[in-house]
Parts: C-alpha cells; sequence; structure tokens
C-alpha cells in the first residue's frame, strides 16, 4: 500500500480527486483495501509526500517530444525482418522489459510475465514449433475435405490466398530456416493467464506496442509475430517448453534486434474510416 507522510500533506486534495477507486482519506491518511496500486496518489502529490509501495519518487521530466517527433517516430516505425548478425546486450533487454512498469494495464492488475528468449536454439526451436503448426493448419485448410466447408461457412477466408502462401512456404523451406522469427538474435514473448473476462491479451499488446517504440528510440528494430501467438493458443506443450507459468499463454511476441536495413520515405497507407455520432 502506498504511505501518506501527514505532516508534510497541505490538503491540497489532489490525490483524493484523481484516485480512480476513491481508496483516499486524507483526514487519517489512510488508504482503503480498494486500492488498485496505480501511483496516481504518488505521481500528482505536490509535496511528495505519498510513498509508492515499492521503490522510490523520482521528478518527472517535461516531455520534449513534439507531436511532429511523434508523427515521424510512427511512420518511421517499420516491422524489421532484416537483422544484422549482432546480439542484443542483456542489459539493453532488460532495460527493455523493466520499462514496462510503466505500461498501463486493465484495472492496474498487471498479470503479464515477459520471457526473453536470446539463445540460438531456443530461438530455432520456437520458430520451427510455430513453422510446423503453420504449415500443418495451412494443409488442413486447403484439404480437398475441409476446404469445401469452409468456403461455406467462412467466405471470408481465401483458400485460393492460401494455397499460394502455402506455394510460397514451401519455396521459403529450402533456403530460409527462419521463416517465422526472421533470423532475430532475440524474441520476447509476453504472456499472462488464459480467462475469459479478463484483458490479458490487451495489456500484452500494449505493452508490446510501447515496447517496440521504445526500442526504436534504441536503435533496434522489431516485429510483431502473430503466428507464434497462434502457436502457444495451439499447443500447451509448447508452453510447457517454453517454462511458462501454469495457465499463462502467449498473447503477444515480438522479434528483437539491429536492423539491417533503413527506410527513407513515409508511406501514405488507409486511414481507419471515421465515424462521429
Ligand atoms: C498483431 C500483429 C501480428 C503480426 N504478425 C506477424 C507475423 O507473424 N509475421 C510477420 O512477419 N509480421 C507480422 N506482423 C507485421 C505486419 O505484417 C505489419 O505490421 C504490416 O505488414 C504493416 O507493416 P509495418 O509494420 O512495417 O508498418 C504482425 C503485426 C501485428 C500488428
Amino acid at each position: 500500500m502506498p504511505k501518506i507522510k501527514l505532516e508534510n500533506c497541505t490538503r491540497c486534495m489532489k490525490c483524493v480527486i484523481d484516485c480512480p477507486s476513491d481508496s483516499i482519506d486524507i483526514k487519517t491518511g489512510n488508504i482503503a483495501s480498494t486500492c488498485i496500486h496505480c501511483g496516481h496518489c504518488v505521481a500528482i502529490c505536490p509535496e511528495s509526500t505519498i510513498f509508492p509501495d515499492t521503490g522510490s519518487i523520482h521528478q518527472l521530466k517535461s516531455v520534449t517530444i513534439s507531436p511532429d517527433d511523434f508523427k515521424n517516430l510512427s511512420a518511421g516505425l517499420r516491422s524489421c525482418r532484416n537483422y544484422q548478425k549482432k546480439e542484443v546486450p542483456v542489459d539493453v533487454l532488460m532495460a527493455l522489459v523493466e520499462n514496462s512498469k510503466h505500461y498501463p494495464s486493465a484495472s492496474n492488475k498487471r498479470p503479464l510475465g515477459i520471457t526473453i528468449v536470446n539463445t540460438p536454439g531456443n530461438i530455432q526451436k520456437l520458430n520451427d514449433y510455430t513453422y510446423k503448426l503453420l504449415t500443418k493448419t495451412l494443409n488442413l485448410a486447403i484439404s480437398p475435405l475441409l476446404s469445401p466447408f469452409i468456403r461455406a461457412f467462412v467466405p471470408s477466408i481465401n483458400i485460393s490466398e492460401l494455397k499460394q502462401y502455402k506455394k510460397r512456404l514451401l519455396k521459403n523451406e529450402k533456403t530460409n530456416r527462419s521463416f517465422i522469427c526472421h533470423n532475430a538474435p532475440a524474441v520476447l514473448l509476453f504472456h499472462g493467464p488464459v480467462s475469459k473476462y479478463s484483458m490479458e491479451e490487451a495489456d500484452a499488446n500494449i505493452w508490446a506496442t510501447y515496447t517496440s517504440l521504445y526500442a526504436k528510440t534504441m536503435g533496434l528494430g522489431t516485429c510483431f509475430i502473430g503466428f507464434i501467438v497462434k502457436a502457444f493458443e495451439q499447443n500447451k506443450k509448447l508452453r510447457q517448453e517454453f517454462n511458462l507459468p501454469e495457465n499463462h499463454t502467449v498473447h503477444a511476441a515480438l522479434t528483437i534486434g539491429y536492423p539491417k536495413v533503413g527506410y527513407t520515405n513515409e508511406t501514405s497507407r488507409e486511414k481507419p474510416e471515421v465515424f462521429f455520432m
């Protein structure tokens, strides 16, 4: 629980007003058990007299990123599928992972774990398991037995596109042993419990997105790998192979490394449809 040192408190009420769970009694300095440990009270206190559950208070610097800077950063953040043969130092990977203490989580539950896969053997294992499952699923979908049903009941799945994709996979198989992981020197797995009613998947994708932005500022490239998420979803053995905690699955996966390529041009792409009501 955060602690309020009442002797320095000026009763400005900022913490009380900003607390999302109405947990603060400023008369007594008590914080109720409804507290979700979000740290807003610590962050807002002008006297720095509310102390966090863990760690100490650091003054925030003012933000110097302009809207134009952010637009430029977003436009230059492309999926990286070409990596240099260069390890990402463990302290850099740890810095990336540790910054997730600042990222949002539904109800501030923070149920995620992050597994850093950075040994060539384990990355290859992750790649091969996922590739095997992908080809198995693809073969099943385009099989003469199943494809008529898919055509009839899931018309959004284009069987001839899948067949083309299969051809591409077969062609690639001979030359590319890292079709899934793109020869990246590290893969981050964002995992959490499997549950119907919580929002681990949203948390994981938000954390992975922030991580890719932070990585970009360090000169690193990243790529979301949805195939890995699907492989863990389908295969419980894979969860054990990668020592995930009981009941965890991977909700987001990012390859990470120093990019071999750079981009100089902004690409125009379709904007989302916008509605007002
Ligand atoms: C949820 C998600 C899953 C993705 N899965 C893969 C994947 O398995 N393999 C891959 O090479 N790219 C994957 N991508 C990258 C997309 O293909 C990429 O974002 C898209 O082509 C746009 O390119 P850009 O990221 O360079 O802007 C994924 C992206 C997202 C957001």
